[in-house]
């Protein structure tokens, strides 16, 4: 991408109400939300040949860290080498089979616990214990360096690990696309996990969930104290590849209409709880705004300057002072959120300095009527304080809820009410609005997957 801010494609898309959806299905089938059946060919279509995230970089961070990831039956295992490279394995021992890891842990080697064969950071087999053998391994077992693990493919981008179940897979980098130039300004690998860190069971089935997440046209129903805030006439929205983009300017033009003394009065008195990541802006944009008064008290805004560009600007001084290099990012994107699904089941809502990623993956029980999801808060701090502030990951047992901020518990009662009714076979299907342009591409995308691995 030619741009040095890459950023300015989103400002710029068209608005939501200028897609073209006569290239999307709008009747979106309810079968694939709870038949067993059709979980099986989304498995073998979709979730045995796409990338997906294992967890963060960060929850493997020295030489011998390991996390396992599972997606249906099948099971993997991360871990960072000693030359920091995080590789994969299938979790099954080259002997017979065993399963030789489980949840995470450090290790300077893999010893399967059944008959204690050992092996490298790197997979390499290193030790078969033939006790009273007098022969050679190769005379015991064969060739050692053909019983290896078995490798899968595994990148790390943004800070997120991600794996790929099917072992000649094309480099995530192109899987991503356009979206990694896209995302890359925002230094998602410097934020770490704060506040919320988060798995957990959700009565839905995985697409409810990345449904939930893709359209702003539920708040007015789910999350009725946000609807004045949200504006979607104005929303705009991108697609890249099997991926997509909205984004709703930040501010108001019926505050901006009052004039630029009732703006900056605005801004400065936002409820920080909703904008924490104004929080440490305000202050200097009050100084902002006072540096520009003349001598009776008058703002007097020169030529290009708007309150809502002061406010931009007072954000990129403050993480900028902190040492976040924003120089990648628009002036837009200080102030707005971009909401990202990365295909087919990562959320993330993103602005400088601060993501929350939401995922959500096919519930291990096997029953297509749930999921687990997990909920990550990130945030960009400056290195020496990302290990003290960091918030470990916390499982949520069966039975057990998380309390989490209100917004978010009424998108997870409101993902299982949807689920109840979705099951019911006189059901045929859905049927989106063009309020749901990211639904209708989304579906669209899947649809290809589970006909055909699309090129
Ligand atoms: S199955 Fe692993 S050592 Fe036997
Ligand atoms: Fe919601």
């Amino acid at each position: 991408m030619q741009s040095a801010r890459p950023g300015q494609i989103i400002d710029n898309a068209p608005l939501s109400s200028q897609i073209d959806f006569s290239r999307f299905p709008m009747r979106v089938g309810t079968r694939s939300y709870h038949s067993r059946e059709h979980q099986e060919r989304e498995r073998e279509q979709l979730w045995m040949k796409i990338w997906q995230i294992a967890g963060r970089a960060e929850e493997i961070p020295e030489a011998g860290d390991w996390m396992v990831h599972r997606i249906f039956d099948q099971s993997f295992v991360l871990v960072r080498g000693r030359d920091g490279v995080v590789r994969g394995f299938v979790n099954a021992c080259r002997h017979r089979g065993n399963a030789f890891c489980e949840g995470k842990g450090r290790s300077a080697r893999f010893t399967c616990p059944y008959h204690n064969w050992s092996y490298g950071l790197d997979g390499q087999l290193l030790a078969v214990a033939k006790p009273d053998f007098e022969g050679t391994v190769e005379e015991f077992v064969g060739n050692k360096e053909d019983l290896g693990l078995i490798r899968v493919p595994v990148e790390v981008f943004a800070g997120f690990v991600f794996i790929n179940p099917d072992p000649d897979a094309a480099p995530l980098s192109e899987f991503l696309g356009d979206v990694a130039d896209l995302l890359a300004p925002y230094h998602l690998e410097e934020m770490v996990p704060v506040g919320m860190n988060v798995r957990e069971t959700i009565e839905s089935n995985w697409k409810v969930v990345m449904d939930a997440f893709q359209e702003g046209y539920h708040v007015q129903g789910v999350h009725p104290e946000l609807a004045g805030m949200t504006k979607l006439s104005r929303e705009r929205c991108g697609f890249f590849g099997n991926h997509a983009v909205t984004v709703v300017p930040f501010g108001s033009p019926e505050l901006a209409d009052l004039g630029p003394e009732h703006e900056i009065e605005g801004y400065l008195s936002l409820p920080v709880a909703n904008f924490p990541g104004f929080a440490e802006a305000l202050p200097r944009l009050a100084e902002l705004a006072a540096d520009l008064r003349d001598k009776d008290g008058n703002l007097q805004l020169p030529e290009g300057v708007t309150p809502l560009s002061l406010l931009q600007r007072a954000v990129r001084e403050i993480l900028t002072a902190k040492g976040l290099d924003v120089s990648g990012l628009t002036d837009n994107q200080m102030s707005d959120y971009q909401y990202w699904l990365l295909f087919p089941n990562v959320f993330m809502q993103v602005r400088s300095g601060d993501a929350t990623v939401i995922t959500a993956e096919p519930h291990l029980s096997g029953d297509p009527n749930r999921s687990t999801w997990r909920v990550i808060a990130l945030q960009w701090l400056p290195p020496e304080q990302r290990e003290a502030q960091r918030t470990e990951l916390t499982e949520i047992a069966e039975g057990d809820h998380f309390p989490y901020f209100l917004a978010l518990e009424q998108d997870y009662v409101q993902m299982a009410i949807q689920q109840r009714g979705l099951r019911n076979s006189a059901l045929e299907y859905q049927t989106l609005t063009r309020q749901e342009p990211k639904l209708a591409h989304f579906h669209a995308a899947l649809e290809r997957w589970y006909e055909h691995e699309p090129a």
